[in-house]
């Protein structure tokens, strides 16, 4: 019988986020590594934040070309999964957070995020009030659903890369 409930708490846990965000469905790691090389030349100077961060597969590929990597995450167990498959590298952080009720850091250069087609405004809208708040451009990549309102810098495979710029009006009036 614990095990019944142990099964429905995991469940329930891994279920409940389809509201928030994307489910979990880690990137194919081969198209992820070519995103992070080829579609987006990641560096040391780098500071990628993953939106929905899962078991922290893409931190861990940012860490190793030197990136500091932030991912939010929903789901206690991947955090949990994410911090120990991390442990000792203090170039990554995983958050337990929501990422839309969480500002990321403002030196973040680029975000990186599996999305679902439902959320496109509100990403579009959270990464361009990121921007304007910050003053500085920030990239984005983008797995899946891209952002249909918005045009892209370059496209590879299921990966699409944007640039945000802040609005020049919005500074002026900042
Ligand atoms: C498709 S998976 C992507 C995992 C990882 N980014 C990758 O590419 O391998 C989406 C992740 O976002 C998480 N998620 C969904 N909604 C979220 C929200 N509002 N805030 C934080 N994480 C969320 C899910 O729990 C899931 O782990």
């Amino acid at each position: 019988m614990v095990w019944f409930w142990v099964a429905a708490a995991i469940f329930l846990l891994f279920g409940f986020v389809v509201f928030r965000g994307a489910p979990y469905v880690p990137s194919h790691r081969k198209y992820a590594r070519l995103a992070l090389t080829k579609l987006y030349r990641l560096n040391a100077d780098d500071v990628l934040v993953d939106l929905g961060s899962g078991d922290g597969t893409i931190l861990r590929m940012a860490s190793l070309k030197g990136a500091r990597a932030i991912g939010y995450e929903l789901n206690p167990i991947l955090v949990l999964i994410s911090q120990l498959l991390a442990r000792g590298d203090k170039k990554q952080t995983t958050i337990l957070a929501d990422m839309w009720l969480t500002d990321f850091p403002a030196d973040t250069t680029i975000v990186y995020v599996f999305s679902v087609t439902r959320d496109e405004a509100k990403l579009l809208k959270k990464l361009q009030n990121h921007v304007d708040e910050h003053g500085s451009d920030l990239w984005c990549i983008t797995y899946g659903a891209g952002l249909r309102d918005k045009q892209p810098v370059k496209k590879l495979h299921a990966h699409t890369l944007y640039l945000f710029e802040p609005n020049p009006l919005q500074r002026k009036q900042a």
